[in-house]
């Protein structure tokens, strides 16, 4: 599948996917203006080229290191749930493709499959979503299983503290796909526990839990603020994620680009900081490494991805965002990511 912007993507997928499943999955949660901010606030950071700076085309290198893993591109696939709504095969299309396209690829803790069938499906990196059930032993048990089927850190999402829903799919009556069932809970897959009974009381505890249980890194996904993000890494975060959860929880907030140097300033290059939110041009990807991400993570594209073209659809959607972000790179004078920084965005110092 050959796919020229991911605006396309979209647009196909819009004529493909029904009413319940565009209102689940491309809505935003009230008057949909984070949502929106998430997009708009990348016009904030224009970016200016450097040239004549002899930068070899077939030679720029996208690759990083990020918690161990040497990944091609910094590109990631972010957690999202219920991957039925896209594609008879859920997440095995979704996780499927981002194998082929070698990106790191984060399985929901809401996924309609269960988690093992995930690792399988992927031939890439991958960390597992954990929400927190008000059953500790369920939320344990799911946490062993990831360690046990090879998801090597552990995402905690600090900013889902309830259904994340547009008021369109509340009108619809939250039609979820029939016969489906939050796999990890599913006990014909041994899992057990009621997904949606979740525990709102997290706490900055919750980090070294789950560190400490699983002897994996924890990376703490919708900060927004840079006191935030220090104090997750004082409880040992391995990683934060700045995120407003693409727009589906609180409204009202700003985009995640607009916190981002913020976040980066306050952890100071001790921990990965990572950007979730509108991502949809290797424009975007660039201008949020200026501003001092190690990655960037992508949710919807990849549902409309899976959507028109199953796997392929995903791989398709992946590459091309990898080589959008080739191309801003050799036009804007930078070689390798190491080379994007603050000053190649206008009125902002290296
Ligand atoms: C349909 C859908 C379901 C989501 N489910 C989850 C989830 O289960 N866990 C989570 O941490 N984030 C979830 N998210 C949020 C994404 O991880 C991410 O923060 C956000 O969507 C990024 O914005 P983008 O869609 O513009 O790329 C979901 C997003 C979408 C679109």
């Amino acid at each position: 599948m050959s796919v020229v912007s991911l605006a396309d993507v979209e647009a196909q997928a819009r004529g493909i996917m029904s009413e319940a499943a565009w209102a689940f999955v491309a809505e935003g949660s009230g008057d949909g203006w984070t949502l929106g901010e998430n997009r708009r606030a990348f016009n904030d950071f224009p970016i200016v080229p450097r040239r004549l700076r002899g930068v070899d085309g077939a030679s720029v290198s996208l690759g990083v290191r990020l918690l161990g893993h040497d990944l091609p591109y910094p590109i990631l696939v972010a957690p999202s749930g219920v991957h039925l709504f896209v594609h008879p095969t859920a997440e095995a299309a979704t996780a499927g493709g981002a194998g082929r396209a070698g990106a790191l690829y984060t399985a929901s803790g809401a996924s309609t499959l269960p988690l093992e069938a995930i690792a399988q499906a992927t031939t890439g990196p991958k960390w597992f979503q954990s929400y927190v059930n008000s059953d500790t032993g369920v939320t344990r048990d799911i946490l062993l299983r990831a360690k046990n089927a090879g998801y090597t850190a552990i995402v905690l999402t600090a900013d889902a503290l309830g259904p994340g829903m547009s008021d369109h799919f509340v009108r619809l009556g939250m039609p979820f796909p029939p016969g489906m069932t939050f796999g990890n809970n599913d006990p014909r897959d041994g899992g057990r526990g009621n997904f949606l009974d979740q525990r709102t009381a997290l706490t900055l505890d919750d980090i070294g839990t789950i560190g400490s249980l699983t002897g994996l890194p924890v990376v703490v996904k919708g900060i927004m603020r840079g006191s935030d993000a220090r104090d997750a890494v004082s409880a040992g975060a391995a990683a934060v994620q700045v995120s407003n959860h693409g727009g589906r929880q609180i409204d009202g907030v700003p985009a995640s680009v607009s916190v981002l140097s913020e976040v980066v300033d306050a952890v100071g290059g001790s921990v990965p900081v990572l950007l979730d939110g509108g991502i949809r041009r290797g424009v975007d990807v660039f201008r949020a490494l200026a501003l001092g991400a190690t990655a960037v993570a992508t949710a919807r594209p990849i549902l409309f991805g899976a959507a028109v073209g199953g796997a392929a659809g995903v791989a398709a959607v992946l590459e091309r965002l990898r080589d959008e972000l080739h191309h801003t790179m050799l036009l804007a004078g930078t070689q390798a990511v190491g080379d994007i920084s603050r000053g190649c965005l206008r009125g902002m110092a290296a």
